[in-house]
């Protein structure tokens, strides 16, 4: 009772402090072949040597080819980092970091998805505070200083990282994940370009699709929305039940991977502002231990813990049923039948209920570290205790 009452006080004070921070969003180059209008950009932006942060799959995909030819030829350098792992750690951070300044860089771009997104915006904190580890720009509004240009194109459909304040990195000593959250992370330009998430594969494309999905629900059923945040929340949670079963079937469908993007991009706005909720706690604290791919725990999460919030979230689940055309009697009945859909769609992309593998021994490590995420900030529906924690990490865990 009295965590609740701290939790929604201090809740109310941020709510009140973020209408006073720089927001702004990236400039957007969007549709197909979108991306090749970036040599121009970069040339405008007057950018003389870029680090590029990206992955492996990404080099083997040969997605990025096309641009590192086109720098080539408009004569602009670059620098590669392809190091990036999903979770991405801080370890490479530091190495992309000192290549930055190796190679005397002035700019970021990222491509990939959330992982070189989030690894290119942990070095772009890092050029602004040489001084400051990432350790200590833990948490809300430690990175002040502006970044260089930081330029995302995003490959997968679900972290809307392009957009949001945050940068999520791990580290691999201490088994933590946690976020760094300032405006200045705030990426400059974003490029969302469907023909780059032409060839994703279906296992991905349904996990990070759920993540989009995550960001719209938890965002437009916690404390914190405001007419913009719930309004981009409404619709992204529209276009994900029109387009992620299409995009699941046929990932060829650029209608389907356009509307995608487009729905990520949205549940980003809803959330960098509105914040997200305790399954990302959950999560976090379990890819920390696990290294389990974000989209995926996310995914297997969402319905246990809205079952769990009950009566708590009815009204608004009601809500998003009705805009997804889904019926029933009574608010409880919306909202019950909402979460079955989205059963349905985890059952229909292969996504499991349960997660194998989670030790009986880690659970209590788990519940302290999202009820250390999630309490007093996230202005969830309900504040969970250490009870609540618990019982969700059993519910999701397979014997
Ligand atoms: N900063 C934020 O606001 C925010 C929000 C949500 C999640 N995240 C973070 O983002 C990370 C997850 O990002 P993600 O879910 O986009 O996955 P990811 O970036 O970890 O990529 C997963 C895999 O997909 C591959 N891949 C990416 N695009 C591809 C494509 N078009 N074709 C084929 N393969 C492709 C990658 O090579 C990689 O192997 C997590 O660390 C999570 O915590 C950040
Ligand atoms: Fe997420």
């Amino acid at each position: 009772m009295l965590q609740t009452m701290y939790a929604r006080t201090y809740q109310q004070v941020m709510r009140s402090a973020m209408y006073a921070l720089p927001w702004r969003k990236p400039m957007l180059l969007t549709g197909e072949n979108s991306v090749h209008k970036l040599p121009r950009v970069l040339t405008e932006h007057g950018v003389t040597h870029l680090l590029i942060v990206t992955d492996k799959g990404m080099m083997q995909s040969g997605l990025l080819q096309p641009l590192l030819q086109q720098l080539h030829d408009e004569q602009i350098r670059y620098t590669l980092y392809t190091k990036t792992e999903p979770n991405p750690t801080i370890a490479q951070v530091e190495e992309a970091y000192a290549l930055y300044n190796e190679a005397r860089c002035d700019s970021l771009l990222a491509f990939g998805g959330g992982s070189p997104i989030d690894c290119a915006k942990g070095v772009g904190a890092r050029v602004a505070n040489p001084t400051k580890s990432i350790a200590r720009m833990k948490g809300i509004l430690k990175v002040k200083k502006p970044l260089p240009l930081l330029i995302t194109v995003p490959t997968t459909a679900g972290t809307g990282s392009e957009v949001t304040l945050a940068a999520v990195l791990s580290n691999r000593e201490t088994r933590e994940k946690y976020a760094l959250k300032d405006p200045a992370l705030i990426p400059h330009i974003a490029v969302l370009d469907p023909l780059l998430t032409k060839n994703l594969p279906p296992h991905l494309t349904a996990t990070t699709g759920m993540d989009a999905l995550t960001h719209a629900i938890e965002s437009y059923i916690g404390y914190s929305n405001t007419a913009e945040t719930k309004r981009c929340a409404e619709e992204a949670v529209k276009l994900v039940f029109t387009y992620l079963p299409r995009a699941y079937k046929n990932g060829h469908d650029l209608e389907a991977r356009s509307y995608m993007q487009y729905a990520s991009y949205l549940a980003g706005v809803a959330f960098t502002r509105a914040y997200v909720g305790n399954v990302h706690a959950i999560s976090h604290a379990l890819s920390a231990l696990y290294n389990t791919p974000h989209g995926l725990a996310n995914a297997v999460l969402l319905p246990h813990v809205l079952t769990h919030y009950g009566e708590h979230v009815q009204k608004r689940l009601a809500q998003l049923a009705t805009l997804v055309h889904i019926d029933g009697h009574t608010a409880a009945q919306k909202a019950a039948n909402l979460i079955e859909a989205i059963i349905e769609m985890n059952e229909a992309m292969n996504i499991p209920r349960q997660l194998p593998n989670i030790q009986q021994q880690d659970i209590p490590q788990m519940i302290k570290r999202a009820q250390r995420e999630a309490n007093p900030l996230y202005p969830v529906p309900k504040i969970f205790t250490h009870h609540d924690f618990d019982a969700i990490y059993k519910a999701i865990q397979l014997n």
